[in-house]
């Protein structure tokens, strides 16, 4: 485990030695970038500026919540509004690797635009170890690509700057807290965002969908954590699965979509273990889908599988 203290003085040092001009930060709302912004605003100052991109891919309320967070703390930032370039990229595409591929290039060339506008020649991000190491730093196959590692194209103009690149999640929530970031015990959320959990196209629809589920997961596991009904897992989401299932409607059959809950316990995200979630909490779970999305999604499962052998997301 780190010394927060000591780890933040030396990671300021390099910074300040890595980045001689000026660097744009790429700020997720997570915890990883967001304490890279912290480290890089405290190393560079005006010198440095987060920029955190609205991917029409990010959770119900999430652009508001990161913007009020990084207005309180002081932190020079953008919002750059991008769905359409995102959704643009997205269409027709279902494959895994090619999605992360395709966000990865999307969110470059937004950096790149960014830094044109600033002036700036690096790129800090908030990669951590399990990020390159998944990503084939180390094991042999590529499991995922993460998309702030795999998706970097070879003809990127930025230098890139990777503060945490040694640290593991429970060293960076360690530092988080140091650096004063209220959500520090928060759950991760991918950088791809909600379309790797939509497995299969990704369209607004699906998109919207995939949204309201979330935010009911999300809210009904809080909620059963509120009142001990379970530990805080280490994450808890809903995934839209590509196929289609038959339900009821009223007096009408209906062909709607299928979503998967996963709640799993961790330490450091390398392995997991599914959550045994009361099943009055699932049912709530399931009640509150199917009604709040009624005739669109017709069946919830939940997903009792560890990794390995599968992964913590779908894609
Ligand atoms: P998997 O699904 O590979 O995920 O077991 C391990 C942890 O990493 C998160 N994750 C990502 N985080 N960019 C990120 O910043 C990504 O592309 C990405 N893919 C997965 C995942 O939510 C889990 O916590």
């Amino acid at each position: 485990m780190i010394d927060p203290a000591k780890f933040t003085a030396e990671a300021v040092d390099r910074l300040r030695h890595d980045v001689p001009g000026k660097t744009l930060v790429a700020a997720s709302g997570g915890i990883d970038s967001t304490t890279a912004a912290l480290l890089t605003e405290r190393a560079l100052g005006d010198r440095a500026r987060a920029v955190f991109v609205d991917t029409g891919l990010l959770r119900a309320g999430e652009v508001e919540r990161v913007s009020e967070f990084f207005r309180s703390s002081g932190l020079r930032f953008d919002v750059v509004s991008a769905a359409e370039r995102f959704f643009g990229t997205l269409e027709g595409v279902a494959d895994p690797e090619e999605k992360r591929r395709r966000i990865g290039e999307a969110f470059i060339r937004v950096f790149e635009a960014e830094a044109d506008r600033f002036g700036a020649d690096r790129l800090v991000q908030g990669t951590i170890a399990p990020d390159w190491i998944e990503s084939g730093g180390s094991l042999r196959d590529t499991i995922k690509t993460h998309h702030n590692v795999g998706g970097l194209p070879p003809d990127l103009r930025l230098k890139v700057v990777e503060p945490l690149r040694d640290l593991y999640k429970d060293e960076v929530r360690a530092l988080a807290r140091y650096l004063g970031v209220p959500y520090a015990d928060r759950q991760p959320f991918p950088g791809p965002g909600l379309a790797v959990r939509i497995a299969g196209p990704v369209t607004r629809d699906r998109v919207r969908r995939a949204r309201v589920a979330n935010a009911i997961v999300e809210e009904e596991i809080e909620h059963a954590v509120a009142e001990k009904k379970i530990p805080r897992p280490w994450q808890y989401f809903a995934v839209l699965l590509p196929l289609r299932s038959v339900g009821v409607l009223g007096d009408n059959r209906v062909h709607g979509e299928v979503v998967s809950v996963r709640v799993v316990e961790s330490v450091d995200a390398m392995t997991a273990t599914s959550m045994g979630v009361p099943h009055p909490v699932l049912s709530r779970i399931a009640e509150r889908v199917t009604r709040e999305l009624s005739g669109e999604v017709v069946r919830v499962l939940y997903d009792i599988t560890d990794k390995p052998p599968a992964t913590i997301e779908w894609e």
